[in-house]
């Protein structure tokens, strides 16, 4: 709720080059700058800023956009996150917009909570590191545990006494509010006021993924059975759960570097992965993996490695946690440790080569992970055997990517001995399953067909052309050029209807609004759409578009399709083929026989869905209108072809 001035201000102080130099070290290119890509481990730069435009391209990873995005990406910034780091940066002030009174209060008491929680971390690590019983029992402790001061520092580990309510008494010393300790998790009330939650236990505080600490694992310094290991923050208003990850603020740009997540059971396992080397480490601290801590992870990879414990439970958790990932359009891989080992041990025991090693040798796909537990004995009986590849395809079916799934259907087929015409076939019998199921929702229906042979898939030529039509409308919108128009009249001497050409001059970004205007063409793809939108408005208002002035309004999303056409057109710096002076470019001379064929191809398009979704209608009910209208159609898709033929 940052007010629209703010983030103009901010907007207008911020200097994407500034910025992105804090973080990797840009060299000049032309006009642009350009530096190795944050997201991959490369050798010779792809990655470019443009500092005239304000925009980033990332060639090696195909992210892009403004200064907001590249926050959003880089550091794991939510939007507002971004704001506020830039704000800090340029000493903007912030001004919070005006929030209803109920907002208002709702608000003031989230930022109480999380003051108060930042006072008990504070207060906990003092404990730890600065007093004589500190220091005698719980740093005692962890050295046997075997964390290091700088890992103790890192987490922010503290400790709570074995008292009563010596934090609570602290807290209302210094003016918190009682209710706000209470809704923090720190401290529970009664009939004396209140007393605290945590006691006699060492302190790790769970972090937002900008840093704010949200609430508190606390774990017994003894191995006793009788009381419960570890006692955890309850539910808050800052903190929930299944939104959070442990050690994803100490992790994000590890994890975006290695292009990897390993994902482990416990705080300590990714505190002493952290110590040997290995920062790209999250925890789901004991509960089921969540949805909304997938997305978390996918904002910095698509990869995630579970690494679990080879008991039971381990194994369940792992199974559950596959689909999940699957389905969000993620890869997964599986590393089962050793009897009795936890990353934990793992890390104690062993150098980072070994673990390094360990982990790539014993990592296997969700397939082989399944295929594994398949055990010996029951490789030769059917229904086991079964069981097991049903499994698997049922997993194979939550994946999205067409070209993805075939090669599981292969690997599937290869390690089961199973033809692959039967897992496709129970793929197509799990669609089915799936499809009775949403079929009033209009839910999109995925195509398994083995080896599609279509080439143009009519999907994706949709796409390309709503892009070309974009990126003409960015880079040539407002030139002026001859279009060959073909106009249809009357003519008394043939007494027929005549085709008849004509030359027209106008500005790219009219012709484009008028043609698609007339055939009432509304772009498919959301995000095409609203920029269409927003470069027609600039265009009709002002005549032209100075995209760094658009670019700063922009969603991050559509900034990153700005920048991607825009910094396209200027790779050439990268190889240095400036200086050798060979420009690869769009063809400028020819823009209007581009603009026409480009349109032409979109009508020729739609009108060919038309007929096809026309013809599936014939099929269910046969109707003699619906009959005539396919031959309308194909007749105009007659006409629009042969137009597109002469443009050609
Ligand atoms: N956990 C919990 N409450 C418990 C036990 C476990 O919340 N009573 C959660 C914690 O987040 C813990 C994770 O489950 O980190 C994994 O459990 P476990 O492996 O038992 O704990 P570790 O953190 O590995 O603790 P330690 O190695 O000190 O035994
Ligand atoms: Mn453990």
């Amino acid at each position: 709720m940052i007010s629209k001035t703010t983030i103009n201000n901010i907007y207008e102080a911020a200097r994407v080059e500034e910025v992105i130099s804090d973080f990797i070290s840009l060299k000049k290119a032309g006009s642009n700058f350009k530096g190795l890509s944050p997201f991959s481990q490369e050798k010779t730069p792809s990655f470019m800023v443009s500092p005239a435009k304000q925009i980033w391209k990332d060639f090696s990873s195909g992210k892009g956009g403004n200064v907001v995005a590249f926050l959003m990406e880089h550091e794991g910034f939510s939007y507002p996150e971004a704001l506020k780091y830039l704000a800090k940066k340029y000493n903007i002030e912030i001004e919070e917009f005006i929030k209803t009174p109920e907002e208002q209060i709702k608000y003031d008491i989230r930022e109480s909570i999380y003051i108060a929680l930042s006072f008990s971390c504070e207060y906990y690590i003092k404990n730890l590191n600065n007093t004589d019983m500190g220091k005698s029992i719980g740093i005692s402790y962890l050295n046997t545990r075997g964390f290091s001061v700088e890992s103790i520092k890192k987490f922010g580990l503290g400790i709570a006494f074995n008292e009563k309510k010596s934090f609570t008494e602290q807290a209302l010393k210094k003016g918190y509010d009682i209710s706000i300790l209470e809704k923090s998790g720190l401290t529970i009330k009664d009939g004396k006021g209140g007393f605290d939650r945590f006691k006699n236990r060492i302190m790790f505080p769970i972090k937002s993924i900008s840093g704010r600490v949200l609430g508190y694992g606390a774990r017994i310094m003894s191995n006793s059975k009788k009381i419960a290991k570890y006692i955890n923050s309850p539910e808050s208003e800052v903190y929930q759960k299944s939104k959070v990850l442990y050690g994803l603020f100490e992790s994000k740009s590890f994890i975006i570097k290695e292009d990897n997540c390993y994902l482990v059971e416990g705080y300590t396992d990714v505190i002493q992965f952290h110590q040997k080397g290995i920062n790209n480490v999250v925890s789901s601290s004991g509960t089921a993996l969540s949805s909304n801590q997938i997305m978390l992870v996918k904002r910095l990879t698509e990869n995630i490695t579970i690494i679990f414990d080879r008991d039971q439970a381990g194994i369940s958790a792992a199974l559950r946690g596959i689909d999940l990932i699957l389905e969000h359009g993620m890869n997964v891989r599986i590393c089962k440790l050793d009897e009795g080992e936890d990353p934990d041990s793992l890390a104690r025991k062993h150098s980072l080569d070994y673990i390094n090693d360990y982990i790539s040798s014993n990592s296997l796909d969700f397939i082989n992970f399944k295929a594994s537990l398949l055990a010996k004995q029951y490789e030769n009986e059917p229904t086991k055997k079964a069981e097991i590849v049903n499994n698997i395809v049922k997993s194979i079916s939550l994946v999205q990517d067409v070209i993805k799934r075939e090669l599981y259907v292969q690997t599937c087929s290869k390690i089961m001995k199973i033809s692959e015409d039967s897992i496709f076939e129970t793929l197509s019998r799990i669609k089915k399953n799936k499809e009775n199921r949403f079929r009033n929702q209009h839910s999109k229906s995925i195509s398994i067909v083995k080896n599609s042979g279509s080439k143009d898939d009519p999907i994706d030529e949709l796409y390309e052309l709503e892009k070309k039509i974009i990126t003409i409308l960015i880079l040539y919108g407002q030139k002026t050029e001859t279009f060959n128009e073909s106009i249809l009249i009357f003519s008394e001497v043939d007494d027929e209807i005549i085709e008849k050409n004509k030359y027209v001059k106008s500005k790219v970004y009219e012709k484009i609004f008028l043609d698609l205007q007339q055939d009432e063409i509304e772009f498919a793809n959301k995000e095409f759409r609203d920029l269409f939108d927003i470069l027609m408005t600039e265009y009709q208002i002002k005549g032209f578009v100075s995209i760094e002035k658009i670019v700063p309004n922009l969603s991050s999303k559509l900034s990153g399709i700005v920048s991607s056409i825009i910094l396209q057109e200027e790779k050439h710096f990268l190889h240095k083929w400036d200086k050798k002076s060979i420009h690869v470019r769009l063809p400028s001379e020819n823009v209007s026989v581009m603009v026409t064929e480009t349109i032409l191809s979109l009508r020729k398009l739609l009108v060919s869905k038309k007929i096809e979704s026309l013809q599936e209608n014939i099929k269910l009910k046969n109707n003699k209108s619906i009959l005539e209208d396919v031959m309308g159609y194909y007749q105009l898709r007659r006409i629009v072809s042969s137009k597109l033929n002469r443009v050609l």
